[in-house]
């Protein structure tokens, strides 16, 4: 959207299409009221989003938790929003565990994250009695060592990777396949549940995954789900408790409808050109010798499922020896059943307003539309809800 005078004049647009409206507020006469980068929430649409998995899984499952994953967004009204509603966090550092606790979010409804957490992160964790997902196995003993200076026990679950799944999204948001750099081999489970059995100030809690984001293909968490269900049955064996089982994030929204996104991959397949995103990754098609067939490489932009209908088919869908995860959860003692969702809450409810200022050229030729606005504008860090403007 192009506003204002000054170098960009020759691309001020004031037709009717420049007045584009978004859940029916004009985003011209806010950019103008407001001025620019100008970062618009939908409070509604994140409201209805978490409500959708609320609901949902009333439904399907009563021992849950949803933890938004803060990391999606740190704006305090957003965590100060979803803290009213009722929602946990994931949190991926020190900072966001600051930003959650400042936002009102209760230390039993926090999950902690991350695969190089620093002392003080933990020694916080450990004295407020939140819960810390544990990556990698060197933190076993660092967590136990903290807990024992400290003379409280840490509860923790374990986080595991190495599971096969394959392009299930962009190679860059890919978190639990057998190169991600987050989450404890699955090969080495049962080695770690006695490791933490033998560590007397470990309180052992549950298992956690986090697939990856942008997920649209809900075999992928069957997939993993049965490797996790089974790897719970040996923790239980060996005596560590399965209290809850975290499936962390993950959940697709859809970019563009179907049709389009189908048009748009047919458009890269036959150009047969090599294409690649904003990031210089590779986007496309692969030849997939197993297959015999070229296969999508990247993040799918089109996504069939909402928080509320992906939860039902989650519970509801026979997957394997004809049972569905709820069944399989109730055979493990119906454990407790953690969701870490954060594109899927705020990714369709907020609009970065900017203001064309040049176009020009890569050094490799590469068209670029310059814009007054970068990624720091997606978030107001700690800022306080009389500091932001309301619409
Ligand atoms: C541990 C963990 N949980 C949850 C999420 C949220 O994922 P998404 O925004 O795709 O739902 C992430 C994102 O990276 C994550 O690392």
């Amino acid at each position: 959207m192009i506003l204002d005078k000054g170098p960009w004049n020759k691309y001020i647009d004031e037709t009717e299409e420049s007045h584009r409206k978004i859940y029916g507020t004009d985003m011209f006469d806010l950019a103008k009221q407001y001025g620019t980068p100008l970062f618009v929430l939908f409070e509604d649409i994140i409201v209805n989003n978490y409500e959708k998995y609320r609901h949902a899984l009333e439904k399907e499952y009563k021992d849950h938790l949803i933890c938004y994953a803060v990391k999606a967004n740190t704006s305090y009204c957003v965590l100060n929003l979803l803290s009213k509603l009722g929602s946990g966090a994931d949190v991926a550092s020190e900072y966001e565990l600051q930003l959650a606790l400042n936002a009102g979010i209760p230390v039993e409804k926090i999950r902690v994250n991350g695969n190089c957490k620093n002392e003080s992160y933990l020694e916080e964790c450990i004295k407020k009695g939140i819960l810390i997902n544990v990556d990698p196995e060197e933190e076993l003993t660092i967590i136990n060592a903290i807990a024992f200076e400290l003379g409280i026990a840490a509860k923790i679950n374990i986080r595991f990777a190495g599971f096969p799944v394959k392009h299930i999204t962009s190679r860059a948001i890919t978190t639990s396949s057998d190169w991600s750099k987050f989450g404890i081999d699955i090969k080495r489970a049962n080695s770690v549940f006695r490791k933490v059995l033998e560590l007397d100030m470990l309180i052992p809690n549950g298992l956690m995954v986090h697939l990856g984001s942008q997920i649209t293909d809900i075999s992928t968490y069957y997939t993993v789900l049965e490797i996790l269900i089974d790897l719970s049955r040996d923790a239980q064996r060996i005596g560590f408790d399965i209290n809850e089982i975290d499936l962390g994030g993950g959940l697709g929204i859809p970019y563009f409808e179907p049709e389009h996104w189908n048009a748009i991959k047919k458009k890269i397949k036959n150009t047969r050109k090599e294409n690649y995103t904003w990031a210089d990754e590779f986007i496309g098609y692969e030849y997939n010798a197993e297959s015999d067939d070229m296969e999508w490489i990247g993040e799918e932009l089109s996504s069939a499922y909402a928080p509320d209908t992906f939860i039902q088919k989650l519970f509801t869908e026979k997957y394997s020896a004809n049972k569905t995860f709820k069944e399989k959860l109730e055979e493990i003692g119906s454990p407790r059943f953690v969701i870490e969702p954060g594109r899927s809450i705020i990714g369709n409810a907020g609009v970065t307003i900017a203001k064309i200022g040049h176009v020009s050229n890569t050094p490799r030729g590469e068209n670029i539309v310059h814009v007054d606005a970068g990624v720091n504008s997606h978030t107001f860090g700690t800022a306080v809800p009389e500091q932001l403007h309301r619409t």
